[in-house]
């Protein structure tokens, strides 16, 4: 049983398949193949979306299956059943897991418990469906209509700014290495990935620089991207970490420090005069809004993969 609970669930041979693939459902927008039909998805989520919720429930539509949404909140997880009898009763019913929560622990319990493919739709240590997506925006654009997008990414640098030490900047360490691509990240002293990322990065045998200067992080970036500084469930530490992160606000000048071509990315939600000023924002290199829309192209893409073992 195949899961997408981290970045490198997939070798570079399947996320090249999984880029071409995403590219064409783009292009074909809903006119194509139905790997899902007749299967039942349920997107099991423990915490607030937008984006995540609706890619999936669209994508999942526009493949021929039909997405079953559960708010943690309104099934007996949120009244102590535990989460292995949960994926055992819903292994009865449906096709697949994606599941958005706090422990990534649980999500790979799920996996080992549930007998299902199980996609990760966010957790506090990664959000790989969001760098493949990132990663792919960035390639459409290097490569151009025809071209390698996963080749368009080799040597690449992306810079990460801000809270240094969570599920978007966990995530670009694993994504980065995986696309052959250079990683630094720029946050306070002390707010440095933890040990467990560290031990992954190490595996694959990857490596990321870590610096407490901000301009020295993006000098050479490709790539400038931050995320807000309080993620959901940190929401009692924002002054605190408003304080500490504001020397890596992405502002103006800060932007214009990277490569002359460099393009600003962000996960959304996105808070402006936090962790981006407005300017950055509307900035025409600013490619925020495509990220988003093409989670919608790389995760039918993964779908596929999952649901048909192979593409
Ligand atoms: N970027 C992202 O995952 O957004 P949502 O929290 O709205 O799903
Ligand atoms: N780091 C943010 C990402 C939201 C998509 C959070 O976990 O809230």
């Amino acid at each position: 049983m195949r899961h997408f609970l981290k970045e490198t669930d997939f070798s570079r041979e399947e996320i090249a398949k999984i880029f071409a693939l995403a590219r064409r459902f783009k292009l074909e927008r809903g006119r194509h193949e139905k790997p899902l039909a007749n299967q039942t998805w349920a997107m099991i989520f423990a915490k607030a979306s937008t984006r995540t919720r609706v890619s999936f429930e669209v994508g999942i539509h526009e493949l021929g299956g039909n997405p079953l949404f559960l708010n943690t909140s309104d099934i007996q997880i949120g009244r102590g059943e535990t989460i292995s009898d949960t994926a055992k009763v819903l292994s009865r019913f449906v096709q697949g897991l994606i599941v958005r929560t706090y422990a990534q622990t649980d999500l790979v319990e799920l996996a080992a418990h549930s007998g299902l493919p199980v996609v990760n739709a966010l957790t506090n240590f990664l959000h790989p469906c969001q760098i493949y997506a990132d990663a792919f925006t960035a390639a459409e654009r290097w490569a151009g209509a025809q071209g390698d997008l996963l080749a368009a990414l080799k040597g690449r640098k992306v810079t990460f700014l801000g809270d240094t030490s969570f599920n978007i900047a966990n995530s670009w360490i694993l994504g980065a290495n995986l696309f052959g691509m250079k990683v630094s990240l720029g946050g306070p002293a002390g707010h440095e990935p933890a040990p467990e990322i560290r031990a992954l990065a190490t595996q694959m045998g990857g490596a990321y620089h870590f610096t407490s200067d901000p301009y020295e992080a993006v000098a050479g970036a490709d790539i400038v991207y931050t995320d807000v500084w309080a993620s959901m469930g940190q929401e009692s530490e924002a002054a605190e970490r408003q304080r500490r992160m504001m020397p890596f606000q992405v502002t103006g000048k800060l932007f214009a420090a990277a490569k002359p071509d460099a393009l600003f990315m962000h996960c959304l939600p996105a808070h402006a005069g936090e962790e981006v000023t407005a300017e950055v924002l509307n900035h025409p290199r600013c490619v925020i809004f495509d990220e988003a829309g093409n989670r919608l192209h790389v995760q039918k893409a993964i779908l596929t993969m999952l649901a048909r073992g192979q593409i």
